[in-house]
């Protein structure tokens, strides 16, 4: 009897065993399968996202660029509502480059109040800003064109 119950016991793990490994569970995952899949054709007038990407100006076409927008107060105070949206993590409140993201960066992001962003020319600085040391590439997409030169004029304003 007590054979019995042992053969019976072990059949029983062996099959749950067997189970285990090969049965079905993890390999009909509907996501596995969705996603082996081949891609989906594009809907029709779909907009590749390369030509949704702004490209940033060159080093020698930036030094061409010159401010588009007059420095109104209306125009500053729309640059500094995007500053504070894009830039206020790294580069601070204040623009000393202490902001709550920027203080675990080395070194720490530039302080935008000093005279060199002053002096530099405008389209210099929206390449700096865009694509310069110590930012991320995918900036250039993250920041709206339509937001670029507020920007400019905001950070000169400091
Ligand atoms: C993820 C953090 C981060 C964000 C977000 C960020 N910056 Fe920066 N920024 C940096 C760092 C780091 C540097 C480089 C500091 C260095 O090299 O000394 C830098 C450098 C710059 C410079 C170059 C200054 C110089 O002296 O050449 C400009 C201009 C600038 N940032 C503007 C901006 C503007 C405008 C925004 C928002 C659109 C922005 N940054 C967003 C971290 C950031």
């Amino acid at each position: 009897m007590k054979k019995l119950l042992g053969v019976i016991v072990l059949a029983g793990l062996s099959v749950a065993g067997y189970l285990m490994f090969t049965g079905p569970r993890m390999r009909v995952q509907p996501s596995i399968r969705e996603w082996q899949m081949a891609m989906p054709p594009s809907p029709a007038g779909a907009v590749p996202l390369a030509q949704v990407v702004p490209t940033v100006p060159t080093a020698k076409q930036a030094a061409a660029l010159r401010q588009p927008l007059p420095a109104s107060a209306e125009n500053i105070a729309i640059g500094r509502t995007y500053y504070e949206y894009y830039c206020l993590a790294c580069h601070g409140a204040a623009g000393d480059g202490h902001g709550p993201v920027g203080e675990s960066y080395f070194p720490t992001p530039s302080d935008l109040r000093t005279q060199k962003i002053k002096s530099m020319p405008e389209g210099v600085l929206l390449r700096a800003m865009l694509s310069g040391q110590g930012h991320e590439p995918v900036l250039p997409r993250v920041v709206p064109e339509k937001a670029w030169w507020y920007l400019v004029l905001y950070m000169k304003s400091l």
